[in-house]
């Protein structure tokens, strides 16, 4: 009887599908919504009880997992690539000597086969290692297979642990362990940055970096209004088209304009106990902006 009412309401998100039918688990039972002591936080547009959102963000990469990469392309024009490549090529990986690495929500590996490549290409290391770290076993998979494809399969330096960035298991990932941290559009998805950021700051070595490559704030305003109506209209058609996906791409792109803008964003990495660049962008500040802030890169080092 439960299944027969839940069925006749309708998903009240973008999807319109009937609760049943919903992969953004509307439907569990009436005790697990929110009550009113419960608190919330942002899935999209929408508010959600904070203990929903974990489930919520999975569905959303166990479905675009496939087509994840073709996606990126088509919804960025490629651009993501030349973000990434700037995004490492800053870090430089491999120029003092081998490094290890972790690079959380590595989803299938972009990050991690950028700074393997690089280190080797520039420095002839052969040695620095990166944990591509994800919550999501699908998106993984991907990046296993991919890595096949590759050299460094079957070697110590590329490993894949299906972990949450908020609470990294301490026997897998001891504090003091990385010289480089990194996450590439992957903290907008977790429940608590403040969380990320503490973890972050927990597994790296003194003197190591936290290094984040997020979508960000354009502030021209002009060109913020185009990129709002490519955003919402472009991307989720995109979405169907190519993933036969609208609702997760439309997810994507609302949770782009729920994070905090650069100096906000900037602030809480600061208040973690990193040292960062001044509170500005460019050289010296805390953060780069990349293609008018459609992203941007935030660093900061643990002293
Ligand atoms: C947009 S993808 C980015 C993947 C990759 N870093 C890239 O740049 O192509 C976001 C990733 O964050 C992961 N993710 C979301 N919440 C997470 C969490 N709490 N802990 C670890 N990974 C998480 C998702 O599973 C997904 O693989």
């Amino acid at each position: 009887m439960f299944a027969s009412n839940i069925a006749r309401r309708a998903c009240r998100t973008s999807c319109n599908r009937p609760l049943r039918n919903c992969r953004f688990n509307h439907s569990q039972p009436a005790s697990s919504q929110r009550t009113e002591e419960s608190s919330t936080t942002h899935f999209g547009f929408r508010t959600v009880p904070e203990e929903q959102k974990e489930s919520l963000v999975k569905n959303v990469f166990d479905s675009v997992a496939s087509s994840y990469d073709l996606m990126n392309d088509a919804m960025s024009l490629g651009i993501h690539r030349l973000w990434k490549d700037e995004f490492v090529g800053l870090l430089k990986p491999g120029a003092k000597g081998p490094q290890k690495c972790i690079d959380v929500a590595g989803g299938t590996g972009d990050i991690a086969l950028r700074i393997l490549d690089h280190a080797r290409e520039r420095y002839a290391d052969r040695e620095t290692t990166v944990d591509v770290v994800d919550i999501n076993g699908e998106m993984l998979k991907e990046g296993y297979k991919r890595f096949k494809k590759t050299m460094y399969h079957n070697t110590p330096q590329i490993a894949f642990r299906e972990a949450n960035a908020q609470a990294l298991p301490t026997e897998q990932f001891p504090e003091n362990t990385y010289d480089l941290y990194t996450i590439a559009f992957g903290i907008r998805n977790c429940t608590s940055v403040p969380d990320v950021l503490k973890e972050a700051y927990r597994v790296l070595k003194p003197g190591g970096t936290f290094a984040c490559l997020e979508f960000s704030r354009v502030n021209n305003p002009l060109l913020s209004t185009a990129y709002d109506q490519y955003s919402f209209s472009i991307i989720p058609l995109l979405g169907t088209i190519l993933a036969g996906d609208r609702v997760s791409y439309q997810y994507l792109v609302e949770s782009i304009r729920r994070f905090p803008p650069q100096p906000e964003f900037a602030q809480m990495i600061a208040d973690a106990g990193f040292t960062t660049g001044g509170m500005f962008e460019g050289k010296g500040g805390a953060w780069r902006d990349l293609t008018f802030g459609v992203a941007a890169i935030h660093t900061g080092v643990k002293l």
